[in-house]
């Protein structure tokens, strides 16, 4: 490896610092120069020694598992090449300089895969090409691997690092390092956070962006920086020392909360749930019929786990007594990021949910076991489990009790369903009612549509997630993989560990998705399989088989069956 690698650099440092595309012809020429003083036996069997190691090695590194056992492997055959070769290797000193551009040139095979490192440039295609499951490693090309390595902590070891090193075409340039820093003042979003480089992206302005979904299925609990993003303006900047929450409508007048107070008057609660946007699966509606709205995937949904006051014990605090209920309906909330007339994002939550014991609805401070995130919230944002993402207002700055729904867009305009017969000349939004708790959903997440499987391998292991709204608990997923003519029933999993099912939470507060897997038998003769699942909830309620019939002009609550195509490759 290192005897074909070193020869990569040789090559990279010289004439490829102007033809740095056709990486695969250059490797390929430089491998057969340096094995010429070999038998072209001795060559293969070096070759074969040494691909699955790298193999290993960079799954490792990039994927987050592997890389400690494959460390071993590839450290021992690494002497003992470098005592062979690198006498015969000129060694060159002065790394070549690459723009960010010319590392955002590399994501693909056909132009090489390149990734930063601290200021280093990698060339990591060999690996990629060599790799069954590159996709995953593909998500850091041309950009930096620090993002992707914070996921897994397992990274940030030296041996790792080493193997990394071995990869190393040159250095990034000074400006595009001092670049990632900069941000344009005049810009309102130029504050917004910096973000995770594997979301998928809808908008940048406002931020929204989605995981890609084989990484979704990796954690039961998503970890924040994946997490979905909706924002429909600029991320606000709160002082969290002068944060003050306000809460109207009550008999003792305005309360207003600190932090401090949130966090030291009131008990805090933790519970896992996970949020989805009533957008989520929208590209399938638009695939029946174009809608207005973001073009989600399958990954606007991702479950956490959340810390907080309880709004029903603040409530109580600011004076809520049961007569209340007599002339009051709704809790509305108020968050702190605005429009360019001041006007800020708004919802509202049946006063029921948000007083309910078994609600579970919280001014979450922490996600996940740390201050929320800024895009998630932070400093307090309400999260009302089992409900529409969009009522779970983010960056709260006012809690009103009151006899009638938030007056916000949001509430009133938007985030409803309405009939495939309805189009903009007729829609009437008065005529239906907000979208609340959300029915019952799922998706596969592997083998991602597109996906070739080997007719060698026999089976075909599907995985994907699946979740109800209203605390109703799924109990269980039904797969095809031959379109819906037979099924099998999927493994469910609701905790990180994998083989220890969690009981089930009490009625009606099943927050949290659960994952599923099954391994199912190819069909014979299949040249492609129609790969599909549908989940059921305890209430019994399913999923809709096809999407014309719930299809809206929105593209909201998009849960029919989900189906992805793959093709099988015969030996
Ligand atoms: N709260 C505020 N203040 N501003 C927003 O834009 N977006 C809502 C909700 N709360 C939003 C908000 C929508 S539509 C969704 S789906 C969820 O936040 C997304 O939460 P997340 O970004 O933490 O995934």
């Amino acid at each position: 490896m290192l005897l074909l690698r070193r020869c990569r650099s040789l090559t990279r440092f010289g004439p490829l610092n102007t033809q740095r595309n056709p990486v695969g012809p250059a490797v390929a020429s430089c491998a057969v120069r340096l094995w010429s003083s070999g038998s072209s036996e001795e060559q293969r069997s070096y070759r074969h020694a040494h691909r699955p190691r790298w193999r290993h090695a960079l799954a490792g590194l990039l994927a987050g598992t592997g890389a400690v056992l494959a460390y071993g492997l590839h450290h021992h055959q690494a002497e003992q090449s470098d005592s062979t070769s690198l006498q015969t290797i000129e060694k060159i000193s002065t790394p070549p300089i690459f723009t960010q551009e010319e590392v955002n040139s590399h994501r693909s095979l056909e132009d090489g895969v390149w990734v930063t490192y601290k200021g280093g440039v990698y060339d990591i295609t060999e690996f990629v090409a060599m790799h069954p499951g590159g996709e995953k490693i593909l998500l850091a090309a041309g950009g930096a691997l620090e993002p992707f390595w914070a996921l897994y902590a397992v990274h940030n070891q030296e041996h790792v690092l080493e193997i990394l090193s071995e990869y190393k075409v040159g250095e990034l340039s000074a400006e595009d390092q001092k670049k990632q820093q900069t941000v344009k003042s005049s810009d309102p979003y130029s504050s917004d956070p910096v973000r995770h480089p594997a979301l998928r992206i809808n908008s940048l302005k406002p931020f929204n962006a989605e995981p890609p979904p084989e990484i979704l299925s990796d954690s039961y609990i998503t970890p924040s920086a994946i997490f979905f993003k909706r924002n429909h303006l600029p991320v606000p900047q709160v002082d969290p020392d002068s944060y003050q929450l306000r809460v109207e409508g009550l008999s003792e007048g305005v309360l207003t909360l600190s932090l401090k107070d949130l966090k030291t008057k009131f008990k805090k609660h933790t519970i896992t749930a996970t949020l989805q946007c009533a957008g989520n699966r929208r590209s399938e509606m638009n695939k029946v019929k174009q809608v207005k709205g973001l073009n989600w995937g399958i990954a606007a949904i991702s479950n956490a786990t959340w810390s907080g006051a309880r709004l029903r014990d603040v409530l109580m605090d600011a004076g809520y007594y049961p007569d209340v209920s007599q002339w009051a309906r709704h809790v509305q909330f108020e968050g702190l990021d605005k429009d360019v007339t001041g006007t800020t994002y708004g919802a509202s939550i049946p006063l029921n949910k948000a007083i309910s014991e078994d609600g579970d609805v919280l001014l979450a401070y922490e996600m996940n076991g740390e201050d929320l995130p800024a895009d998630h919230g932070y400093p307090v944002r309400v999260i009302v489990p089992g409900t529409v993402g969009a009522r779970n207002v983010k960056w709260l700055g006012k809690i009103i009790v009151s006899a009638e729904e938030s007056h916000s867009h949001w509430q009133q305009n938007d985030y409803k369903g309405f009939s495939p017969g309805t189009d903009w000349d007729t829609v009437d939004f008065k005529s239906a009612p907000a979208i609340q708790e959300l029915p019952i959903q799922s998706a596969i997440t592997m083998p991602a549509d597109g996906a070739v499987v080997d007719r060698s391998d026999e089976e075909v292991t599907v995985k994907g997630y699946a979740w109800s709204g209203g605390g109703r608990e799924v109990v269980r997923v039904d797969v095809s993989v031959d379109g819906g003519k037979t099924w099998q029933v999927a493994q469910l999993r609701s905790s990180e560990k994998e083989q220890a099912p969690a009981p089930s939470p009490p009625p009606g507060q099943a927050w949290a998705w659960k994952l599923w897997e099954v391994t199912a038998p190819l069909p014979q003769e299949a040249q492609e399989l129609e790969i599909v699942c549908k989940a059921v909830d305890n209430s019994y309620n399913m999923q809709p088989d096809t999407v014309s019939p719930i299809w809206n002009l929105r593209g909201v609550l998009s849960n029919a069956w989900h189906r992805v195509k793959v093709k099988v490759r015969e030996d």
